[in-house]
């Protein structure tokens, strides 16, 4: 199906979505604890308060049979799953919940079940990791309840906070639709610039020494190189440090190009074009110098909050709390970007263990289970990536997760995280999902070795397979 049609029917599915809200008195809306989880809880939420419609949000870190238990006892009219619930529709079914679920993850069933109104790219033939996010098809249900076109800047808030963009150095498919949505509303401008963390908020100097994604060799991390990069091409300080929006369009321009021919002349693998330049999404009814007014940096203090337990904080973010939760949040912003720095070094310091087909590390309890993954992403992008990385960490009730990456060619060559992972898990006790280039799973500790040794195999069949066919 091509995207004009996938459009039309994701836009008809919402609209019967909008008529199961209309007649429900009360709304459960339960989203996950990611960026992409929040704003898309956010986007609902402020959907259901314009029509005036009760509703109460829970987020999950993930989906099991225990968290199903505790919403189908909340008792609502109407249970709207954002950004999960597809993996587990027959579940859901089974257990008589009325629900809507709007997502973008590989379903568990392709079937219809039940009275569930299942809004879903993967059930059209689209594709959830590159061409809509959970907040995406939350913006679909949104639109269909009401005249909601300005809450397309949190959609792509959470597209970005799931890299929709990385593949393409642009957001792609339905998710373009949502942007020129956003553009026609005058909530978002978008154009080419450098994708670094930082740009609104952090002087330029910082901005290069914090880049872990990219990492670029012989500046991240150094604070003094990055100084003596720079003086030789921009002026640094005006009034103050100088940050990369306080630069003109050429200054800009020099940076890039001598970024370039540093990250080149380097030689080393880790220095990713794609992650350095591309399409950027500006929110611009935000305040200029916040990180609200980058969709990339409004993502990160998102992950910050509900990835800690605070989802309350982010979603008050979302729902346009400029005051008291946006503090809360860039406090916790601080400790989060450490962690992930501390992470990364950690990784580091370890290395990966090497396997066939697969590459690994475990972190045990020295990184949460709610980032590991952002961690495996960012060591992904030093390492070799021929093979995908899988990390482990130890949650806190005892179980393991894991989390997995490839890249594009791998996904082109026939990886599929998603079938791998939930495969290998559900074979030793555990159960997972996600997308062909990035997948997650819990699973009993004791079944880590087995778990390692059958997607081990799994991934190898699946890129021999591709490759001989
Ligand atoms: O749960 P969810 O679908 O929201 O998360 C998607 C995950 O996939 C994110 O953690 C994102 O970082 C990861 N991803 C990736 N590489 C891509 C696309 C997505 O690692 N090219
Ligand atoms: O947690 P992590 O960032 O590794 O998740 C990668 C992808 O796998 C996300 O899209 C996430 O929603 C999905 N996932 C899942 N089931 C799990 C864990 C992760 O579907 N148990
Ligand atoms: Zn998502």
């Amino acid at each position: 199906m091509n995207i004009e049609n996938i459009c039309a029917s994701l836009k008809k599915l919402a609209e019967d979505g909008a008529d199961a809200i209309s007649r429900a008195g009360d709304v459960l809306v339960v989203s996950h604890i990611d960026a992409d989880g929040l704003t898309a809880a956010g986007v609902i939420c402020t959907a259901l308060s314009r029509r005036g419609i009760d509703h109460t949000p829970l987020f999950f870190k993930q989906l099991t049979k225990n968290e199903l238990e505790i919403i189908a006892d909340a008792g609502s009219d109407l249970v709207v799953f954002t950004d999960l619930g597809s993996g587990m529709i027959r579940e859901i079914s089974a257990l008589g919940i009325k629900a809507i679920i709007a997502d973008h993850h590989r379903p568990g069933s392709s079937e219809r079940c039940g009275e569930i109104v299942h809004i879903n790219p993967h059930l059209l033939g689209g594709d959830g990791a590159t061409q809509i996010s959970g907040s995406g098809t939350a913006f679909l249900l949104a639109n269909a309840l009401g005249k909601n076109e300005d809450l397309s800047a949190l959609a792509v808030v959470g597209a970005v906070g799931d890299l929709q963009d990385l593949s393409s150095g642009r957001l792609v498919g339905l998710n373009r639709r949502i942007i020129e949505t956003g553009s026609r509303a005058g909530v978002l401008s978008f154009g080419p610039d450098i994708k670094l963390f930082g740009k609104q908020t952090r002087p330029v100097f910082k901005m290069l020494e914090y880049s872990t994604d990219p990492y670029i060799p012989g500046l991240s991390g150094d604070e003094e190189a990055c100084i003596s990069f720079l003086k030789e091409i921009i002026k640094l300080r005006g009034e103050r440090w100088r940050r990369w929006i306080d630069l003109d369009q050429d200054e800009r321009a020099r940076v890039v190009s001598a970024l370039i021919r540093h990250g080149l002349r380097s030689g080393i693998p880790g220095f990713r074009l794609e992650r350095l330049v591309g399409e950027v999404y500006t929110l611009t009814r935000e305040r200029e110098g916040t990180e609200l007014r980058d969709a990339s940096e409004f993502s990160t203090l998102l992950n910050a909050t509900a990835r800690y337990g605070h989802s309350r904080i982010g979603l008050d973010v979302c729902l346009g709390d400029r005051d008291g939760a946006l503090e809360e949040a860039r406090l916790l912003l601080s400790q989060h970007r450490q962690n992930l720095l501390n992470g990364i070094k950690l990784v580091k310091e370890r290395g990966l263990v090497q396997l066939s087909n697969i590459q690994y590390f475990d972190a045990g309890e020295d990184i949460l289970d709610t980032i590991v993954g952002i961690v495996a992403g960012m060591v992904f992008q030093i390492a070799d990536r021929s093979k995908p990385i899988l990390a482990f960490a130890s949650t806190p009730d005892g179980m393991l997760k894991v989390s997995a990456r490839g890249t594009q060619d791998l996904v082109r060559a026939g990886l599929d995280l998603s079938r791998a992972v939930s495969a290998s898990a559900g074979e030793v006790g555990g159960a997972g999902g996600g997308h062909s280039i990035a997948a997650g799973a819990t699973i009993p500790p004791q079944n880590r070795d087995e778990f390692l040794s059958i997607i081990d195999r799994i991934v190898g069949e699946q890129l021999n397979r591709n490759r001989s066919a």
